[in-house]
């Protein structure tokens, strides 16, 4: 294989991590668990802006995320679903049209504004859905009462991954089906290098365009770079306890989709 082929998305990895160690408020935000303010800034022009940066992908992504959810609960019907960082409710409006209107869905996210165009969004939804004003690293939900908890695009936003993965195991009832959709760097080394150019040079273009916010759009590919690969999050899952760890990748490792299950007893 080609070295230049290999080095090149390091370089720019490289290139994005120095520029993070001094400049990005957006990670410093982060760290601070107030990234949500930066949603705040983005939720009008949202939806629009994800449909268009992933060339409309993002609905079979999310779409993926809520039938493996639902086979992997073996189509129980009456079910708690708890979606973390759900912005502007796509995946509890997605997991309406495969359950009708059955079982609680609970959207939780720290943006006012991004939950602002949930609540407008499923308030003609069927069944019931309610979006709370929470912190997913701080559940505000008694011990082991939701069947399954999902999170899509949010896990790489919060602070602290680990805080977050203990509070989705504490909530979950035994058995329960925890289901992760989050972005990766693509394998194969010819599509990771285009793949880079696309985060760091034309999405922020993109971004700027739509939401006029070129910094969140920035921020996107400076934690996609910095999150851990699938390998090593699929460990975590398994040092946090999660049994039944699985993954699939979409546009050769772009996204992810992983799958993991708390054991029954
Ligand atoms: C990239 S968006 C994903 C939204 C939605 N899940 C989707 O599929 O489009 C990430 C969301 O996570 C929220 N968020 C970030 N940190 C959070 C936290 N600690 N607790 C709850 N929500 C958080 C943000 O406000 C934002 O709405």
């Amino acid at each position: 294989m080609d070295d230049g082929v290999v080095i090149f998305p390091m370089a720019m990895c490289f290139w994005r991590s120095l520029k993070v160690s001094f400049a990005s408020e957006e990670l410093r935000l982060r760290g601070r668990g107030e990234i949500y303010k930066v949603f705040d800034r983005i939720s009008r022009r949202y939806d629009l802006a994800n449909t268009l940066i992933s060339f409309g992908q993002d609905a079979r992504w999310r779409r993926a995320l809520v039938s493996g959810v639902i086979r992997e609960l073996n189509g129980k019907g009456d079910f708690v679903i708890l979606d973390l960082g759900t912005g502007t409710g796509e995946v509890i409006r997605v997991f309406r049209e495969y359950v009708g209107d059955s079982g609680l869905l609970v959207g939780i996210d720290m943006s006012e504004n991004m939950l602002n165009v949930a609540k407008r969004k499923c308030g003609g939804c069927l069944g019931e859905n309610v979006f709370f004003l929470m912190d997913a690293m701080y559940i505000g939900l008694v011990g082991s009462a939701v069947d399954a908890v999902t999170i899509a695009f949010g896990i790489r936003n919060v602070a602290e991954v680990d805080r977050c993965l203990e509070e989705i195991w504490r909530v979950l009832k035994p058995g329960g089906v925890l289901g992760i959709l989050e972005f990766g760097l693509p394998q194969g080394s010819m599509w990771r290098n285009i793949y880079m150019v696309y985060l760091n040079y034309v999405l922020p273009g993109i971004g700027k365009v739509l939401t006029g916010e070129i910094r969140a759009y920035r921020y996107l590919g400076e934690t996609i770079c910095s999150f851990p690969s699938h390998e090593k999050f699929l460990e975590l899952l398994f040092r946090m306890g999660f049994v039944g760890c699985t993954y699939k990748e979409f546009l050769g490792g772009a996204v992810l989709l992983y799958l993991a299950h708390k054991p029954k007893n």
